[in-house]
């Protein structure tokens, strides 16, 4: 009896160490597409942040690290190293849809280099409508 009490603290101890094993897509690293949306949504919630100040400067900074994560989420794609929660069987939909988004994207990096901020504001508003479209076709 006392072993097994040991045993069940063990595996106890093992789940707190390592909670929530990363889902692994065979390339041995996390699934890219959801490292991709919580770079995505850090750097979404900054931009409100610079919205609701009216401060263009530290727009730009956190999209960067999102588009690194962009590229290998492309990858992992092509190679099917991760499949969409939903509609998988309509990639050319989800590649349009994501295209837009980023040059929606962009469109605000270049307005806050400009420090137009009503520009900024119109197209995060127009971002804001891309991630709500892509999760009710593709998020489960
Ligand atoms: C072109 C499609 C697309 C766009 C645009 C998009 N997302 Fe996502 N997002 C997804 C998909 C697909 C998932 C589900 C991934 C999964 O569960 O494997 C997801 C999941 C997420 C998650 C959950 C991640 C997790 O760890 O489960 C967050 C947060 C998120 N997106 C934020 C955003 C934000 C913020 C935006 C807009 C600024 C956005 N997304 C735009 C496709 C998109």
């Amino acid at each position: 009896m006392k072993n097994l009490v040991f045993i069940a603290m063990l595996f106890i101890t093992a789940g707190l160490a390592f909670p929530a094993f990363p889902q692994q897509n065979g390339a041995g690293v996390e699934n890219p597409l959801k490292e991709e949306m919580r770079l995505l949504d850090v750097a979404f919630k900054n931009l409100i942040d610079s919205v609701l100040i009216n401060d263009p400067k530290g727009i730009e900074e956190p999209f960067h690290e999102v588009h690194h994560a962009k590229f290998k989420t492309g990858k992992a794609l092509e190679s099917g190293g991760i499949t969409l929660p939903r509609n998988h069987d309509k990639m050319k939909a989800f590649k349009e849809m994501d295209g837009r988004f980023h040059e929606t994207l962009e469109g605000i990096l270049k307005a806050a280099g400009a420090k137009d901020m009503e520009e900024v504001r119109k197209k995060t508003h127009e971002a804001l409508d891309g991630c709500v479209q892509c999760h009710s076709m593709f998020r489960e």
